[in-house]
């Protein structure tokens, strides 16, 4: 997916939180964001994903302006082209593993318990489909909110801070995982991460300030 963010700024209510965000990331590009805590990091990914409003500039998504889509037609394009891995997770406390990583398929009235189960295993979760999120950790947490955002094969990837409490190999192993989806399907990859070793693998690394988005850490 092609994604062109000319000039976005964002406030809370009076209080800025950046300006003069540009960004254009072509289909089957990996794009980290790095920043320090409470820049606005967050903020971004969730306007990319029309989760949140902006005041100024635009965002479009294959040509196609998300400012002017209604909210049923900003849903209806999440379910169809986004992967959101959330920092905090976000996963549904009374859904069973599985019933989470299923869920995407379900809203698309596709399901998939074979596909569900591949990508179970791909995040290392073989075998705990049944479990309930009270009963893992949070690295195993955050394993099923990757595994639930690329279940479906969106072809736009929005990852805040995934690695963010895995140990460095699970971690390597769960960067492994979302580029390789990135690759097969041309989807476009854009990660916030304090990560270095994440970061480097990024074709491009920008650094997110109050003043918009520049090359470099
Ligand atoms: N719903 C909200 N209402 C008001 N202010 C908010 C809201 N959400 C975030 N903020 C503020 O906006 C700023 C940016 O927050 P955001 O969560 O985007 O930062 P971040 O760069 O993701 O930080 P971190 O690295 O700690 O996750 C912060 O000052 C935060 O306090
Ligand atoms: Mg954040």
């Amino acid at each position: 997916m092609s994604l062109v963010i000319q000039d976005l700024g964002k406030r809370y209510g009076d209080t800025p939180v950046f300006s003069n965000v540009s960004l254009t990331v072509a289909p089957g590009e990996f794009v980290a964001i790095v920043g320090e805590s409470g820049v606005g990091k967050s903020s971004l990914l969730n306007c990319m994903a029309a989760l949140d409003d902006w005041q100024d500039g635009s965002i479009s998504l294959d040509g196609t302006d998300l400012g002017r889509l209604n909210e049923t037609q900003r849903a209806h394009w999440r379910r169809e082209a986004l992967g959101f891995v959330f920092q905090a997770f976000h996963v549904l406390p009374h859904l069973d593993v599985a019933q989470n990583v299923g869920l995407p398929l379900l809203l698309l009235q596709r399901p998939d318990p074979a596909r569900v189960a591949q990508v179970l295993e791909a995040v290392g979760l073989a075998g705990l489909g049944e479990r309930l999120p009270a009963q893992l950790s949070g690295g195993q947490l955050q394993r099923v909110a990757i595994a639930r955002a690329l279940v479906h094969k969106p072809r736009l990837i929005l990852a805040d801070e995934p690695t963010g409490n895995l140990d460095p190999s699970t971690a390597a192993q769960v960067m492994d995982l979302l580029q390789a989806q990135t690759r097969e399907n041309g989807a476009s990859l854009i990660l916030v991460t304090h990560s270095e070793h994440a970061a480097a693998r990024a074709d491009r690394t920008l650094h997110l300030t109050a003043q918009g988005l520049a090359p470099g850490v």
